[in-house]
């Protein structure tokens, strides 16, 4: 129901402006939302991913009390072809404590007192006799937190699970897996997951992070890159199709970033997230071509070709409209009975799709591009495919991305951009110029240089622009999401975290602000801004469901600054209002160790249909009317 309204300017704003883009960048997938505990679950690491990892990477093999064994890693009878490697532990002299291996996860293994957390591991009886096995969560000084026993019995894979309650909390625990009598036998993704996930989902995400996102509700998310998603070659081309199913069943593979997907979370979980928080899914698929930036060659793993062979293109193109019944079709179809077989017997309702990402706009991707977005538009009209305009916006590729998609009738074009707060403040008018007859605009990458409050100011002032052109401006996403401290590869992020803390950054705030204040229709002239002032930005719309006017009032400047607003043209706005801001030294930044030295203030507001703000010196305000 939309409010009573005498307005007659406003204008019909997309529904899905403002999401999220989730990439494993800067471990954000494992060790962060992914809530796997163990690193190397699979012993699938390699010098493809880092020259000195290898399968063994992050575990330690353990003789406490002068035991002794030994332990190698084979690859003659994997549980699955997909997943080659395992280590095979043989026990000679046990002593009193047993030889086995431990693994410290991803920066030490959190726990706390109390929780339980769920293991379990595949595991493979090689001596004649049964072998007892104690798994247990202990402190680096070897006190057991707690344990499980159980004896193998198996001289097939087997899968064992139980429980484990820690009775203290530490944030430095290991994973240990010792044989306490004689033996031989082999051990393959060796897992570890809090019960509580988000959600409580299985093979689910880290609670907290998953949590945060979700509080934003972001109209949509992509995933999974990004760069990621093409690769540095034809070896870590993303295939979506290899991280689906069980998790000992997925092809693991370098990640662009210089470290290691485990694909635990794939396309099922990103999925069931998006269901779970509301957001529509927005899968970004690779145009059959690698990285813009190396032909697939200069980084180690790269295999040297840019683009798959013209005689793979017809299974690709398969391979992306599979995607799409995979998520949307009827369980009794080929592929949805794979989305049914995990668990989710009903459509995910998959509306876009993107194909590639900043890509370098040559002859290979054109031809392959065409013949994939031609055929999903055949075959799925239904659904929306989002193109790229190619690398950042300063360069030829750029004009010739956009020209090759508009050619193409392509609806929706992703642009990536990351600049200085001087340019976004500069070019706050960018999509006011952008020709109304073209593709719309996925501004899928943008950010500033810089995590302090004038950059969020100037990333908030931008975004009243793209709210004013909502009309054309389809969505926006601000990028990377998230950042892990020690292991970051950008150096702007909106959230840092470690394994226990989180840092929520004004970028975060002033996205999430704009994510609950989104509208379905735009209102000019709403506010008067002097036309020289280069510091001001204002925007306001209305939200169909509930009826309020929303107004932004962004002041990147020096000094307070009043702000005129009319909203004589509505019929009713009701007095009591409430005001959101965030403001404070342009300087300031937030910390894992001081999250919160910039942080959004709230209080009740007294509106009419005419007022003057004083916007605080660098400052975003929200003001929420009801109009009912
Ligand atoms: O967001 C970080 C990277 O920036 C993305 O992977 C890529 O698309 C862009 O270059």
């Amino acid at each position: 129901q939309s409010a009573e309204r005498t307005l007659t300017k406003g204008k019909k704003i997309s529904p899905d402006l403002f999401g999220l883009f989730f990439e494993d960048i800067n471990y954000s997938a494992d060790g962060g939302l992914y809530a796997e505990l163990v690193q190397n679950r699979s012993f699938e690491y390699s010098p493809t991913d880092r020259r000195d990892w290898n399968p063994f990477s992050f575990w330690e093999y353990i003789t406490p009390d002068f035991s002794y064994g030994s332990i190698t890693v084979e690859t003659n009878s994997p549980i699955h072809p997909n997943n080659p490697h395992y280590i095979v532990l043989t026990a000679e002299h046990v002593g009193d404590a047993g030889v086995g291996v431990k693994n410290s996860g991803f920066d030490g293994i959190v726990v706390k007192a109390g929780e339980s957390y769920s293991i379990s591991m595949f595991v493979r009886q090689l001596s004649a006799d049964p072998i007892s096995l104690a798994i247990s969560l202990q402190t680096p000084k070897g006190k057991v937190l707690a344990e499980s026993k159980f004896s193998t019995s198996s001289k097939d894979w087997k899968k064992y699970s139980a429980t484990l309650k820690p009775i203290e909390s530490t944030d430095s625990a290991s994973l240990v897996v010792l044989a306490t009598t004689r033996g031989k036998l082999a051990l393959d993704v060796v897992s570890l997951f809090p019960e509580k996930t988000f959600k409580n989902r299985p093979n689910g995400l880290r609670a907290d992070l998953a949590q945060l996102l979700a509080d934003m509700k972001p109209r949509f998310i992509r995933f999974p890159g990004g760069c990621l998603v093409h690769g540095d070659g034809l070896g870590n081309m993303y295939r979506w199709k290899n991280t689906i199913g069980p998790i000992e069943q997925r092809i693991e593979q370098k990640n662009i970033w210089g470290y290691h997907q485990s694909l635990g979370l794939g396309y099922f979980e990103y999925f069931q997230f998006c269901e779970d928080i509301g957001a529509k899914p927005l899968p970004v698929l690779p145009a059959a071509v690698s990285c813009q930036n190396s032909g697939g060659t200069w980084r180690i793993g790269g295999t040297g070709q840019k683009a798959l062979p013209k005689e793979e293109m017809q299974d690709y193109i398969q391979e992306v409209l599979d995607l799409i019944e995979w998520a949307n079709g009827p369980a009794t179809s080929t592929w949805g009975a794979k989305r049914a077989a995990a668990g989710h017997p009903a459509p995910f309702n998959l509306q876009y799709i993107g194909i590639g990402n900043e890509d370098k706009i040559t002859s290979e991707f054109e031809e392959r591009f065409k013949i994939i977005y031609t055929a999903v538009k055949a075959k799925h009209p239904e659904i929306t495919v989002i193109g790229t305009s190619g690398p950042f916006p300063d360069g030829e590729d750029f004009e010739k991305g956009w020209r090759f998609a508009n050619a193409l009738n392509v609806p929706v074009v992703d642009e990536h951009y990351y600049k200085e707060p001087s340019w976004l403040m500069s070019n706050l008018d960018r999509y006011d110029k952008y020709d109304r007859t073209h593709a719309e605009i996925y501004l899928g990458e943008y950010a500033s240089w810089g995590n302090k409050l004038k950059n969020a100011i100037a990333e908030a002032a931008y975004m009243t622009g793209l709210e004013r052109n909502g009309d054309i401006v389809r969505m926006a996403s601000y990028a990377p999401l998230l950042a892990k401290r020690n292991h970051t590869q950008w150096k702007t992020d909106m959230i840092f975290f470690d394994n226990n803390l989180v840092c929520l950054t004004p970028n975060y705030h002033v996205q999430k602000i704009f994510s609950l204040n989104q509208g379905d229709v735009y209102f000019d002239k709403i506010v008067n801004l002097d036309s020289n002032d280069t510091t001001a930005a204002a925007s306001c719309v209305q939200d169909n469901e509930t009826g309020d006017i929303i107004l932004k009032l962004v002041n990147a400047g020096k000094e307070s600054q009043a702000m005129k607003v009319n909203l004589k043209g509505f019929k009713r706005i009701v007095s009591k209002a409430h005001l959101t801001l965030l403001a404070g030294d342009p300087e300031a930044e937030n910390t894992l160790e001081k999250p919160e030295v910039i942080v959004p203030t709230t209080s009740n507001f007294q509106a009419s249909k005419s007022f003057s703000y004083h916007a605080p010196a660098m400052s975003l305000t929200v003001i929420r009317m009801k109009t009912k």
